[in-house]
């Protein structure tokens, strides 16, 4: 199977999404439009939009999904680039999509205004939808980014920190976007309270894969083939699977991130430790157990549509296979 083969199943609804992302979120003033709409011309994978059209078409059991689906997947859209902006502030991070980030390329000022300016845009055509129980569901998000930006500002070097809090805190940095969006989904295609709930727990898995998955990468991985720099959760004492993972067998990857990467070539030692012991494998595993939960949970709404529902199985492979 080609990993990226699940996007071209909702092809046409992300190149709609395109076209309306840009006039969506155009700004009065050409500071506001020139940053917002840098990172919509960049890219980006497009990963929540294609996950919520991948629900609207299994829920409805159509091709066709409703123009409120197609907004909620740009509304997601928004809110993710949003965050971006506002993460790579604290992260410090110069280049996104390939491209330089907005407080990069204009100020950090500017950053935080554009990234408002997004999360503002976002809601107003969240109100629109006129449907109170989606408006609840997905504002939530916004508080939950802020939380899990906070948790992670609070815990940097942080060598007391467990795995448990690891996945508390990525949920409320990523998975809470991802899970929220699907039940919004399922949401608008009025289908019953208990199938809203296991999209929701669906997203919630797949998006805890999504994070862990993003964390090995940033060890493995390259920039050029990301669009962002790597080794910088390392750097920036943020702690990560497979980190927690090899920190239970190596004292002096405690020694060096204890002491805060003191020396020059302190952060290479630390990737060297890391990639010669268990924690990507124990990592991978751990996605791999948040997918399998994932695809469990649509395969037991499988009685619905086989058919349309495969594409939300393949979205999780996908995911998965991010790292071979
Ligand atoms: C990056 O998200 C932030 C994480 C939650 C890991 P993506 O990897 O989906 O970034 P884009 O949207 O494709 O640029
Ligand atoms: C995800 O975490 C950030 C948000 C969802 C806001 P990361 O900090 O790991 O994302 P990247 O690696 O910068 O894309
Ligand atoms: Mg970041
Ligand atoms: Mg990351």
């Amino acid at each position: 199977m080609i990993p990226s083969y699940v996007f071209s199943l909702v092809e046409k609804d992300l190149d709609n999404l395109n076209q309306n992302l840009k006039s969506m979120v155009g700004a009065r003033h050409p500071i506001l439009n020139a940053a917002s709409e840098h990172l919509f011309s960049a890219g980006g994978k497009r990963l929540r939009p294609a996950i919520v059209i991948l629900i609207a078409k299994a829920t409805l059991n159509s091709n066709i999904i409703l123009s409120s689906h197609q907004r909620l997947a740009e509304i997601t859209e928004i809110i993710h680039t949003a965050s971006l902006v506002h993460d790579d502030v604290i992260d410090d991070c110069i280049t996104r999509r390939g491209v330089n980030t907005v407080h990069n390329l204009f100020s950090t000022k500017i950053a935080v205004l554009a990234g408002d300016f997004l999360f503002a845009q976002s809601s107003w055509y969240l109100a629109n939808l006129n449907n109170l129980k989606v408006v609840t569901t997905i504002s939530k998000v916004i508080t939950d980014f802020a939380e899990g930006e906070v948790r992670q500002g609070l815990i940097h070097f942080d060598l007391t920190i467990s795995i448990d809090e690891y996945i508390e805190k990525s949920f409320y940095k990523t998975a809470s976007l991802i899970a929220a969006s699907c039940k919004g989904a399922a949401m608008l295609s009025k289908i019953n309270s208990y199938q809203e709930n296991e999209c929701y727990l669906y997203g919630k898995h797949i998006g805890l894969a999504y994070q862990i998955i993003d964390d090995i990468l940033d060890i493995i991985s390259s920039s050029n083939y990301l669009g962002k720099p790597i080794g910088l959760d390392l750097k920036n004492g943020n702690l990560t699977a497979p980190v927690f993972f090899a920190l239970t067998e190596s004292n002096e990857l405690k020694y060096i991130i204890n002491s805060e990467f003191e020396n020059e070539s302190d952060i290479k030692q630390a990737i060297e430790i890391i990639k010669s012991s268990n924690g990507l494998k124990k990592a991978k595993d751990l996605a791999e157990e948040h997918i399998q939960t994932g695809i469990n949970i649509i395969r037991s709404l499988r009685n619905i549509n086989q058919d349309k529902y495969h594409g939300l199985v393949l979205m999780a492979q996908y995911i998965l296979q991010r790292i071979y």
